[in-house]
Parts: C-alpha cells; structure tokens; sequence
C-alpha cells in the first residue's frame, strides 16, 4: 500500500505521525513543497498547479494508491480538481476541525486558527455557513499570518512565535473561547504555546487521527506486512532538526529517511 502526502512543509508530518500510529504496513512518500511554501499567502490558481504537479509525480515516479492532502489550504484550493483529475485514486483532505469543535465546547465560543487562505477559501465559508444551521455556537477565526515560516524555521517557542500567538489569541480569551480548531496542519507543532497563551484546560482540535480513520476505513484490506516505511522528499529548504523533533514520537521504529529533491 503506498500513499502519497504532502504539504507546503514540515506541517503534514504530524498528520503522517497520526497515520503511522495506527496503520502499520503502508509505505509514505511525503512531500514537502518548501521552495513554494507558504501556500496560505498564494493564489488559488498557484496552489492548485502544485497539488496538481505533486499528484502527478507521485503517480508516476511512486506508483500511489492513496494520496492524502495534508494541508488544509492545498484542500480547499485543489480537492475539487484532484479528484476529478484522478478519478481512480483515493483522495483524502484535511478541513479545519470546526464541527468536532461545535460539539465540544462549553462556553459556545470556538476559536479557528487557519491560513488566510483557507479561511477566505469557499471551502471554509461554506462549512461556517452549514454548521451555523445546527449549533448557535459563536466563532471567532484568526488568519495567522507568518506563523507558518517561524514553525518551519524551527521557531516552535521561540519568543517572536509567542508574541504573534499573544496578540490573536488574548482577544479570543476575552470571548471566554474553550476549544480552538488548528485549521493549518503546521499549528499542532505550537500546541505547547497556545496552551501556555490559553491556559492547560483550552481544548485543542486537530484533524490527524480522523484522517488516519478515514485512510484506514478505505484501505484496511490492502495492508499486509507490519513495516511501516516514509520517504521525505522536498523541493527547497528544509529544516532537518525539525524534522527529526516531529518523527520522534512515532511508536513504529521501521521508518526510512531520504532527501531526495523533487524538481517541478
Ligand atoms: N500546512 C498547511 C495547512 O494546513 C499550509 C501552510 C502554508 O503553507 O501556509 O494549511
């Protein structure tokens, strides 16, 4: 079973880590689109060409029987057209945790952390717009921009990071809000500083291990060895350490690392 995922950057990683955590057997070609990173501050048409261009590749040069979209923007920008373009792969996106967060909070306050490009996304505004339907819950969502380099420039608590996390989130602590979707697959690295901005009790929302479910659900027949393998490939700049801090949680020990440059 081989699965393609990818990203802008590191961030994806922590949906792979949900995934290795509870499918054993698959093979992982993850990319991480860094020369073009960030996607949340391009166009739609720019992101759309590079989930277009990645697919392919994974296609071709990997052999994909999966592909999962670990990027909430790459998913509004591109889902539509990736599964028409490839109707015989399974693909999977990841959208912002808003309904879980719905059903969890106490306070009917939620807080988004998102890109400003998922959150200006019709994906997004659309989903806002149903779950309005079915829970009076009030939101309050934060574009975060520049949060993405310092997280890939390995600046997970660094105290530039803490400030951004300050000013977004100190208004949301006045709106009594006691749940925050991470709307961007890089925010689960800076989960520490939110808690220490928010307070130990905020709960968080990630969408990991539901990809993981929906992966397994799809794909459960297929798997038959026990070693897990992940490939990391990337097109620009990538902070190796990081990397390294991501994966060290993994329970599988049969991980694989290899840089290898993804050319466009
Ligand atoms: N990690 C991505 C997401 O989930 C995108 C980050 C970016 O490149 O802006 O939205």
């Amino acid at each position: 079973m081989k699965v393609g995922v990818f990203d802008s950057g590191l961030g994806g990683l922590t949906v792979v880590q949900a995934i290795a955590n509870s499918l054993k057997g698959i093979e992982v070609f993850y990319i991480a689109d860094t020369l073009f990173a960030p996607y949340g501050e391009k166009t739609k048409e720019q992101i759309l060409k590079h989930s277009l261009d990645i697919t392919n590749y994974l296609i071709k040069t990997h052999k994909i029987d999966a592909l999962i979209v670990a990027c909430n923007t790459a998913t509004s920008a591109a889902i539509i057209n990736l599964r028409e373009e490839f109707p015989n792969l399974i693909v999977i996106g990841t959208e912002p945790g808003v309904k879980p967060a719905m059903q969890t909070t106490e306070s009917k306050s939620i807080g988004v952390l998102a890109t400003p490009a998922t959150l200006s996304g019709e994906k997004y505004q659309k989903l806002l717009k149903d779950l309005s339907l079915e829970h009076e819950v009030m939101v309050y969502d934060q574009a975060c921009k520049g949060l993405v380099e310092q997280i890939e420039n390995g600046k997970v608590s660094h105290v530039d990071t803490h400030k951004m996390l300050t000013t977004w989130l100190e208004p949301m602590k006045e709106k009594s809000v006691d749940t925050i979707v991470l709307g961007c697959t890089h925010y689960p690295l800076v989960s520490d500083l939110i808690k220490e901005i928010m307070g130990a009790n905020i709960k968080l929302i990630e969408t990991g291990s539901a990809i993981a479910r929906r992966l397994e659900s799809l794909t459960s027949n297929n798997i038959k060895n026990k070693e897990t393998r992940i490939k990391v490939f990337y097109t620009g700049e990538i902070k190796k350490d990081m990397i390294n801090m991501i994966l060290e949680n993994w329970e599988d020990g049969g991980k694989i690392m290899v840089r290898e440059v993804y050319e466009q």
